[in-house]
């Protein structure tokens, strides 16, 4: 179904995502206090009644429907309304700077989300149409925005935030509320990867176009809000208390985390592993009611990235954290502040997250296909710290190894959904990258792997980028290794370390 153009919201349309029947509250929706009403527009004026055109997506393999080819979102400025935490249930205005790499005559962003009230373009209303089916607000510019041409979409909406079920993984992506088991609302937090985050936000939603991110959330007193970046501004207002977070480095929209809890924060020394040494500063959010045994491991996170940094180069946030929720739901590598759930709270998923810092939040997928690019070298990771920590590589390489062959594995390049978060792309990922330095020696992968991060800082990177960047820095011999493990149908040999180092 698609939904008339916004003005025509008035005329009562009912929607459905999910299960949820959207249309009731859609009605009556207060102002968001501090910016002034929408004046109705009469109706003379309104903005001609018209479906509008379905731009062509950016094409990625696995998720065809996602984004929009040319596009650039440079910056997304986003005031969220969270009257009661523990339901879907949102209002909120987003302002997007955007920019575009060819002419465009109509702008399409992907929600799933809330009812669309008011869209404008550099303040001015504009048609627009909230495509259901689709999951696509499309609007239409005054004139075509030109390549470079910058301009700025204001989006306001309210209601229940998108419901995406990932089939694969089992579990609902995107705004997820949290009640207690009689059903009483408690909190909420974001599970985004791949494609939630436009359940509740209008973004271009593909890894390949990363942006920054200022976020103004309000809440009802008592509660507290963790989200990515570097904490801003906390003031009470009317309803409660507005936190304002600054995520100044482009992420991927599916790395952008937020939650509401009744949380505590703990801050914890800074750590100098930043750019030139630069401190990166260092904060977690514990539920209140959240065990030591839980928090224990998150003390061990500053020795982390100094392993980490140690491998991969400065680390590429200036804050570093987790928030931990109880849900049992896997952990996910929100940008500078890792979704953790209670029963994911052990040094290595820690690890795992904290190295997707550099490899999926800053250097970002071009395509969902190559996601073993992310999920590789974050499990690499898990043996980097383990060895620094005393045990033996060629051990966990080889209980991997055994995994794979037991199990059986793929080439890396994904073909199918469900391949993209498979055995394959952990395990294999990670083998492909021990093989290399096996190849190299340990002085030459160390520089591979800063110099592939500093070539792909906040560029889409595919896999033969991957295998390009390693003929040109460590030869054709070595590239060859790492394309038999990334290409070839059955598994390579495990090969081994050189014995000292
Ligand atoms: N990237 C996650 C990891 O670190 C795995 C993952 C993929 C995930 N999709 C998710 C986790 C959705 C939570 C929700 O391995
Ligand atoms: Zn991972």
């Amino acid at each position: 179904m698609s939904r008339p153009l916004g003005w025509t919201r008035l005329v009562l349309t009912v929607g459905v995502l999910g299960s949820v029947p959207v249309a009731a509250h859609s009605v009556q929706i207060p102002a968001l206090p501090g910016s002034p009403r929408v004046p109705v527009l009469p109706l003379k004026e309104a903005p001609p009644r018209a479906a509008l055109p379905a731009p062509e997506p950016i094409g990625d393999s696995i998720y065809p429907a996602l984004g929009q080819r040319g596009l650039d979102v440079l910056h997304y400025d986003v005031t969220l309304h969270i009257d009661r935490p523990g339901t879907r249930g949102l209002r909120g205005v987003a302002l997007l700077t955007l920019t575009s790499t060819r002419p465009l005559d109509t702008v399409s962003l992907d929600f799933l989300g809330p009812t669309v009230q008011d869209v404008r373009w550099n303040g001015r209303p504009v048609p627009w149409q909230q495509d259901e089916t689709a999951a696509k607000l499309r609007l239409s510019p005054p004139t075509p925005l030109r390549p470079g041409q910058e301009a700025q979409v204001t989006v306001r909406y309210a209601g229940q935030a998108g419901v995406r079920q990932d089939q694969e993984l089992g579990l609902d992506l995107g705004w997820v509320p949290v009640t207690d088991t009689a059903g009483r609302p408690l909190s909420n937090y974001t599970l985004s990867e791949p494609d939630g985050t436009r359940t509740f936000l209008p973004v271009n939603d593909h890894p390949s176009d990363p942006a920054t991110f200022t976020l103004h959330v309000t809440v009802p007193r008592g509660y507290i809000v963790a989200a990515s970046g570097l904490r801003g501004t906390e003031r009470v207002v009317d309803e409660g208390w507005e936190y304002t977070f600054d995520q100044a480095q482009p992420i991927p929209t599916y790395a952008l985390g937020l939650q509401v809890n009744h949380f505590q924060r703990v801050d914890s020394p800074a750590v100098p592993v930043g750019p030139g040494g630069a401190a990166v500063l260092r904060r977690d959010y514990f539920p209140d009611d959240t065990t030591d045994a839980v928090r224990r491991p998150y003390a061990q996170v500053g020795e982390m990235l100094r392993v980490l940094s140690g491998w991969f180069g400065p680390f590429p946030f200036p804050v570093h954290g987790a928030a931990v929720i109880t849900p049992r739901v896997p952990a996910l590598e929100t940008a500078t502040l890792l979704t953790m759930p209670v029963a994911s709270s052990f040094e290595r998923v820690i690890v795992h997250e904290s190295a997707h810092q550099w490899f999926g939040d800053t250097v970002v997928l071009g395509d969902w296909a190559d996601v073993w690019l992310n999920e590789g070298f974050a499990t690499y990771a898990e043996l980097l710290w383990l060895e620094a920590q005393g045990d033996d590589p060629a051990g966990i390489a080889a209980t991997w190894y055994e995994r794979l062959r037991d199990q059986g594995s793929r080439p890396l390049v994904a073909t199918s959904e469900a391949q993209l978060f498979d055995q394959s792309a952990y395990l294999r990922g990670a083998l492909a990258l021990h093989a290399l330095r096996a190849a190299v020696g340990d002085p030459a992968f160390r520089g591979f792997l800063q110099g592939y991060v500093r070539e792909f800082n906040r560029r889409p990177v595919r896999t033969p980028d991957l295998l390009g960047f390693a003929a040109r820095s460590l030869g054709p011999v070595a590239a060859m290794v790492l394309r038999t493990w990334v290409e070839s149908p059955t598994l390579p040999p495990l090969p081994a370390l050189r014995a000292p180092r």
